[in-house]
């Protein structure tokens, strides 16, 4: 008796595993918030997922630098509903939804609807870049500090940091809630420092700096992963291009730097 021939997607799947270039197609789904991976199956077994163009079958896999990938006509890394704002935080703004102190908050300065919720948060006093999104995974990925999107910071200090103080703020400092990570650190003028960390924790930059003796005069971020924007002026927004959503994606889906990898080079 004849052996039945596989069903067409099981080949091309071994096929795909048997040359395994890029990730699998059901996992860049997921990673990108359009479902867990068995949603993600169903939609490429439904004909819903094209890459470049074409049809795509269960198995198959992509790289996403190259492929061109879309769910219903949609280009992946921008989800249908969901928008994301880019805001130029100014100082004394407040990124909770309601302040007790009746502060100004910073979902007043941008459009009511679609609701949006702000990514991570900034003091009222630091001044600079605050994404805003309704799209929760993205947001809970890019939160996460295991995912280390690196953020940037101008930092204004009270007086001019020593060599011995950079190095320290470089390679992790002890604060009350433990050690930090490595960081970049540089001083491109005396009593302003160059920050960048992937941590999040509360107050971080302030507390690291007072942990060497200067005090924070201002603080600006002025990156966010792949984001920067010099041009935005302070209270002002913009939605993020399709090509920035892709790029926060891939950053928030990354792995973190492994741990003990040493300080970041300067
Ligand atoms: N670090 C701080 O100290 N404050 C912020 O708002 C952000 C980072």
């Amino acid at each position: 008796m004849p052996v039945p021939e596989p069903p067409l997607w099981e080949q091309l799947a071994s096929k795909s595993a048997a040359m395994p270039q890029g990730e699998r197609l059901q996992k860049v789904l997921a990673v990108r918030g359009w479902g867990s991976r068995r949603v993600c199956e169903d939609m490429i077994a439904a004909g819903r997922v094209t890459v470049n163009g074409e049809l795509a079958v269960l198995g198959r896999r992509v790289a996403v630098e190259h492929d061109r990938v879309e769910v219903d006509g949609v280009p992946i890394g921008v989800k249908p509903g969901m928008v994301y704002l880019l805001l130029n935080k100014p100082a004394g703004v407040v990124c909770t939804a309601h302040d007790p102190q009746g502060r100004p908050t910073v979902v007043q300065l941008v459009p009511s609807e679609p609701r949006v919720y702000p990514v991570g948060r900034l003091d009222s006093a630091t001044e600079g870049l605050l994404l805003l999104t309704n799209d929760g995974d993205l947001a809970n990925r890019l939160a996460h500090p295991s995912h280390g999107v690196e953020k940037e910071y101008l930092v204004d200090v009270e007086g001019t940091v020593a060599a011995g103080s950079l190095r320290r703020l470089r390679d992790g400092i002890e604060l009350e809630d433990g050690m930090t990570a490595p960081a970049k650190v540089s001083q491109p003028t005396p009593g302003v420092l160059r920050i960048t960390i992937h941590e999040g924790r509360n107050r971080q930059v302030r507390r690291m700096c007072d942990a060497v003796g200067h005090s924070v005069q201002r603080l600006v971020r002025v990156r966010i992963g792949p984001l920067r924007d010099a041009q935005l002026a302070p209270g002002e927004w913009r939605e993020l291009t399709d090509a920035e959503v892709r790029s926060l994606a891939e950053a928030a889906a990354s792995n973190p730097p492994p741990p003990g990898s040493g300080r970041y080079a300067e």
